[in-house]
């Protein structure tokens, strides 16, 4: 019988019992990234969009980390998981009523305001239910991030965060009569997959300016939120990972001066590494040029190589002898799902398990049920006890 260890879980002894799609994720690992922000002392707010595992989300928990939530759906399910709402930070653009009405009666820690008319809503919510809530004002900094244009979030075409040059009226609104809303926190975010370190410094030297320039107009910030982004080099195992999030953390804490507590958002770097869809070999098809890997899994479970064109390892679980150049597609009747267009893999053959690595960001959470098929399951394994969750 062979193996194939994925930290200390053997994959091959792992599907032996499943038939369908299914994603693993090895907590451990992602509990020891998780440590490797917290020694920092920052804040961490983890962007629990990146994956909302119940599981997980207890771990970070336990660390000390706090959620960043865009949705009521994960402000509840934050809270029901018994997560701290003082450690809760709400962003994203389109904060309705309801939303901000549910922020307000749990008490989160800060919300994170996007637009002048989001503001202006907030406050009179507040009045109408003679509440206070601590604010940020998320800056679009005009920064292009060097990552795939569809998750840039600070060019000037982004619909994310406040143009910088209203923050003036915005300033001024906010001192012309005493506000319900109180603003003490900036916080910036311009996009997320960024390998360039460089990139965050600019962007924190360029809210660090800002931040000074607001505090000496007499706003009593004390926060200073630096948003998430930090990507891996989905072409490696993550040798580099833990080196890139020290110089990062670097840049971070030491490009400005302005003694604010720094508060983080990561999504990807904590998570990404940790997880891995598996799945089953349904066909290898093979026409005059080409030979496809039909998987069983498709778009439907793993979105991001038919959204943005991303590259994720793949591995056969099973030794063979030999490899070739495969196309690795779905099932799913859209001419993009494709996990790769050409690469070269170990032989497989019909009924054999492949890895598809590095899945456990932005994964799970974008799957759909496109074509009726069924949500994939989600197992993990956290100090050696396996659990589906
Ligand atoms: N904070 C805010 C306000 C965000 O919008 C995001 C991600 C994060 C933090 C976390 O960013 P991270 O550390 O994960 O880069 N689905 C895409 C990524 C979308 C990112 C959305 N916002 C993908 O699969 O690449």
């Amino acid at each position: 019988m062979s193996q194939f260890f994925f930290g200390k879980t053997d994959l091959v002894q792992l599907t032996a019992n499943h038939s369908r799609p299914f994603y693993f994720y090895n907590l451990d690992d992602a509990v020891t990234r998780a440590r490797a922000f917290m020694k920092h002392g920052t804040r961490v707010h983890y962007a629990m969009k990146a994956n909302s595992n119940a599981r997980l989300l207890q771990a970070f928990a336990r660390e000390g980390l706090g959620v960043d939530v865009v949705s009521l759906g994960e402000m509840q399910k934050a809270l029901a998981l018994g997560l701290d709402p003082k450690k809760i930070i709400f962003s994203g653009v389109g904060k309705d009523r309801e939303e901000l009405e549910s922020a307000l009666q749990h008490r989160i820690l800060q919300i994170n305001v996007e637009s002048f008319e989001e503001l202006q809503h907030l406050e009179a919510i507040c009045q109408e239910r003679r509440a206070h809530m601590d604010i940020a004002l998320r800056l679009n900094i005009h920064l292009e991030a060097p990552t795939h244009k569809n998750i840039q979030t600070a060019t000037p075409e982004s619909k994310f965060g406040l143009d910088q040059r209203q923050l003036p009226d915005v300033l001024g609104w906010l001192k012309a009569s005493p506000r319900r809303v109180k603003l003490k926190s900036l916080t910036v975010h311009i996009g997320s997959q960024i390998l360039d370190v460089p990139v965050f410094e600019k962007m924190s030297v360029e809210i660090g300016k800002i931040y000074s320039g607001v505090k000496a107009q007499g706003f009593s910030l004390e926060r200073l939120d630096l948003g998430g982004g930090l990507g891996i080099d989905y072409k490696t195992k993550g040798e580099d990972d833990l080196a890139r999030l020290e110089q990062y953390m670097k840049v971070l804490l030491q490009s400005h001066a302005t003694g604010a507590e720094i508060m983080l958002e990561p999504g990807r770097f904590l998570v990404a590494r940790m997880g891995v869809l598996l799945a089953k070999v349904v066909y290898v098809k093979k026409t005059a040029d080409r030979q496809f890997v039909i998987l069983n899994a498709g778009m439907n479970n793993l979105m991001r190589p038919a959204l943005y064109q991303s590259y994720h390892r793949i591995e056969p679980l099973a030794p063979r002898e030999g490899s070739e150049n495969y196309s690795i597609v779905g099932p799913i009747c859209e001419s993009t799902d494709v996990f790769a267009a050409d690469r070269r893999m170990n032989v497989v053959e019909r009924g054999d398990w492949v890895g598809i690595f590095d899945a456990g960001a932005y994964g799970a959470v974008m799957a759909n049920t496109y074509n009726e098929s069924q949500l994939p399951a989600e197992w993990s394994v956290l100090n050696g006890a396996m659990e589906v969750t």
